[in-house]
């Protein structure tokens, strides 16, 4: 079972940034379907950590990709990853108290991927697309 599969409504025209969101996608399916499985708390703990570092990798090669092609929103979507991470972070800390993965926590990742990937990621890909 998956969270989510990829789709096209998830391209946005940029191989190098697909292919991130790519795997970020595969990590939220692996941790959705551990969780599904009823897997221990300590593997939940491992994917859980693998979720936060490839995200902040994923949103530094993001930011490093805006600024190369001056994207001149680039501050305000840094702001908008600041919020995610936060959001994320406070999430793993209510597992971390209660070692329960909550649905409002796949609820979230489920607002990051269509929100923020097919909304506000969208609209530097339409950028890339006129400004190469
Ligand atoms: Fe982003
Ligand atoms: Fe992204």
């Amino acid at each position: 079972m998956s969270l989510l599969d990829w789709s096209k409504s998830l391209d946005i025209g940029v191989e190098a940034m697909n292919s991130e969101h790519k795997v970020l996608l595969a990590i939220m399916n692996k941790l959705y379907d551990r969780n599904e499985a009823k897997a221990e708390r300590q593997e939940l703990k491992g994917v859980l950590k693998e979720l936060g570092d490839y995200t902040v990798k994923h949103f530094n090669d993001e930011e490093a990709f805006l600024l190369s092609i001056q994207f001149p929103d680039l501050e305000k979507h840094k702001l908008i990853h600041k919020s995610l991470l936060e959001k994320f972070g406070s999430h793993v800390a209510d597992f971390t108290k209660s070692g329960v993965l909550e649905k409002s926590f796949f609820e979230f990742l489920k607002m990051w991927l269509s929100a923020h990937i097919q909304g506000i990621d969208m609209k530097y890909g339409e950028f890339a697309k006129t400004h190469k």
